[in-house]
């Protein structure tokens, strides 16, 4: 087993860079269908309306590569809606880069927090704010002060929401499967974890459940999204099938057509 890469948080931030482009693009010709789901999960517009005000604002915290508020533009309809400050936070300049390049009315690109979650400095509360699959390389060990610092980002009576995969959804299994068969790193923050550090920094949570898949028969496709749910492209998809318990859970994922399919379950902590 190798033990060279970074831990997990220091390879996530590597590879939200431009240099990992490449990766990046293949994992979302299946992760988009993340964004779907999550878009089509919760009446948005209602939800967002009942906060609007005037000088109202929004916190994307983890803000990736903003696909979550695309595809709330593309499959909600927010136009009633007044614009709305939207302050992205990633310790990726890159990543914050690339989600402000996605924002269209009602967001209207606001702060640009360059630092992780668990290091937001306090300041004013936000009417809205969201983590959408974004907490994975937060190191558990570090959600208490990251779940602290959430709960005070939202006002009082505004919204609040993490989605997150649990702990048996694949980017989770998929994970524990590398980190016994590839490489020891931290494991990734499940959603019961960031439920259980939300409810112990006093929030009342709320949880609603998520099932899907996402699939594919294209060999060069799965092997492009598996590497981004690993943060590591130095192992190849042969490499992976080799691999003591990374092996045996592909296998599990592949039908008699050897297509394979990734099963989901995310959970939406309201809080
Ligand atoms: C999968 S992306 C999030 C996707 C995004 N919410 C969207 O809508 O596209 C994960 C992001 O989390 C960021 N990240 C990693 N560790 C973090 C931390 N401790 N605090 C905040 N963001 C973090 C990464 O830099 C990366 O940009």
């Amino acid at each position: 087993m190798s033990e060279t890469a970074a831990d997990t948080a220091q390879r996530s931030l590597e590879h939200w860079s431009e240099a990992g482009r490449a990766e990046m693009e293949a994992f979302y010709a299946l992760a988009t269908e993340d964004y779907r789901q999550l878009a089509a999960a919760a009446d948005w517009p209602a939800l967002l309306g009942a906060q609007a005000r005037d000088g109202w604002r929004l916190l994307d915290v983890a803000c990736g590569s903003g696909k979550f508020p695309a595809a709330l533009l593309r499959h909600t309809d927010l136009s009633a809606l007044p614009p709305v400050q939207y302050d992205l936070l990633d310790p990726s300049d890159f990543s914050v880069r690339e989600a402000k390049a996605q924002l269209r009315p009602p967001f209207v690109p606001g702060a640009e927090l360059v630092v992780t979650l668990q290091d937001l400095p306090p300041g004013d509360p936000y009417e809205v704010v969201w983590a959408t699959h974004a907490l994975y390389a937060l190191p558990p060990a570090e959600l208490p002060a990251a779940a602290e610092r959430l709960l005070a980002a939202r006002r009082e009576g505004g919204v609040g929401v993490v989605a997150q995969a649990t702990a048996r959804s694949h980017y989770l299994a998929f994970y524990d499967a590398y980190r016994a068969g590839v490489r020891d790193a931290t494991p990734y923050t499940s959603a019961e974890q960031v439920r259980d550090a939300l409810r112990g920094a006093g929030a009342d949570v709320r949880e609603q459940l998520l099932t899907y898949t996402t699939g594919t028969a294209d060999r060069a496709v799965a092997e492009g999204f598996l590497q981004r749910c690993a943060f590591d492209d130095s192992v190849g998809l042969d490499a992976m099938e080799a691999a003591p318990a990374l092996g045996d859970y592909l296998a599990g994922c592949r039908d008699d057509a050897g297509a394979w399919t990734f099963s989901h379950e995310v959970a939406l902590l309201w809080f």
